[in-house]
């Protein structure tokens, strides 16, 4: 069947027909096309994300970016789903895009279902991607190993959600505080760097020496799989102002600019750390066969790194980096799994939820038994 896509979460307005086949016992996916527009040099000014300016833009972009995804997916495309975003998100983002999609639905008389965004961005690993330690090229294979454990990175979100099989979930940790994009995106301010901070941070940290500084990878020892990113951002902050450390956009000393790298490669390898350092521990107590990544700070090169040298011997999957941040075709691919787990939604009473949580099949403590 082929999926409409629709993604406005955020600061990303994305559409995507994707056409799936396989069911819930080996999903395979192809992507017809898949067009994002982004936002980030509106944002970038203030930043971060203005909720009410996003939605604007959304609102400006959505049918061209329709129009151009219906044209590379060749003009006779007829989906058979319409899968839209519902949330978490930002309320005023969210509602362009189920609004739309809802219009969509009635008019065509499409089917639509609602999509949980940080399934989308597990699912993202289904579309197209690259294996890290692994023999298997597609987790879409038959040899799909359950159970997976994902690690969920985004600037929302930080979660550790165990599969046991297709559209399947169980969390297992999510962070208290911050997310680790967020903190990313924090430091990055407090460095003086622009805004979304994480890809310019990693660019930033390869030049770097990542011991230069010790920074804590907070709750690394903890016994469970929650995480805390605050406390890391205000050490950030402490450190700075210990050392009178104020880095402006403006051109610095070489001298400078080099400490700001090792800074930079020292905060990052802290996060690592504390990522992979989890989600290991994970894996092994829940005796998973597959580690998925997903969201925007899997694209980062040092935790990719990381996994890549980890002593284990099952696959890490990364997504291929054009579906790491968000887009409509990771959408399109988490609503097959959903319409092909049978939940169903109509285009009258499908409404955002700003936050939507994933939908859990087991219970935390049932699996403590
Ligand atoms: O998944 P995403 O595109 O949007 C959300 O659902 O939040 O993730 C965006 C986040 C931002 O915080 C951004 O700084 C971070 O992902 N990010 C990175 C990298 N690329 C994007 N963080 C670290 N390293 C990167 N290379
Ligand atoms: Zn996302």
């Amino acid at each position: 069947m082929i999926i409409l896509g629709i993604e406005t979460s955020c600061d990303e307005t994305s559409i995507a027909f994707v056409k799936a086949s396989g069911g819930l016992r080996a999903p395979r996916f192809s992507v017809l096309s898949n067009v994002v527009s982004s936002q980030v040099k509106l944002h970038a000014p203030y930043g971060g994300v203005m909720p009410l300016l996003a939605a604007r833009q959304h609102g400006k972009n959505i049918g061209r970016v329709f129009k151009l995804a219906c044209r590379y997916a060749g003009n006779n495309i007829k989906p058979n789903l319409i899968a839209v975003t519902r949330g978490p998100g930002l309320m005023p983002s969210l509602l362009v895009g189920v609004y739309f999609a809802r219009s969509l639905s009635y008019f065509s008389n499409i089917p639509i279902i609602g999509v949980n965004h940080l399934e989308g961005h597990i699912y993202s690993n289904w579309l197209e991607q690259i294996g890290v330690k692994s023999k298997l090229k597609i987790p879409n294979s038959k040899h799909t190993s359950f159970p997976a454990l994902a690690l969920i990175v985004s600037g929302g979100h930080t979660e550790l959600l165990l599969m046991k099989n297709h559209g399947s979930y169980t969390r297992i940790g999510e962070t208290l505080d911050d997310a680790a994009g967020e903190c990313f995106d924090k430091v990055a301010r407090l460095l003086g760097l622009g805004y979304p901070g994480g890809p310019i941070i990693d660019t930033l940290a390869k030049t770097g020496n990542a011991r230069a500084y010790i920074f804590p990878s907070p709750m690394i020892h903890a016994k469970n799989f929650d995480f805390s990113f605050s406390g890391l951002k205000t050490s950030m902050l402490y450190f700075l102002r210990d050392r009178k450390l104020i880095f402006s956009q403006t051109k610095l000393s070489s001298k400078r600019e080099r400490m700001r790298a090792d800074i930079a490669a020292s905060f990052q390898r802290a996060v690592v750390r504390v990522l992979v350092f989890k989600t290991l521990a994970a894996a092994k107590q829940y005796k998973v066969k597959t580690i998925l990544v997903g969201g925007g700070v899997a694209a980062n090169s040092g935790l990719q790194n990381a996994f890549r040298i980890a002593h284990i011997d099952y696959p890490v999957i990364f997504p291929k980096r054009a579906y790491i941040t968000d887009n409509a075709a990771m959408v399109a691919a988490a609503g097959y799994i959903a319409y092909a787990s049978g939940r169903r939604d109509t285009w009258k009473t499908l409404e955002p939820d700003a936050n939507a949580i994933i939908q859990e099949k087991a219970i935390r403590t049932e699996l403590h038994k």
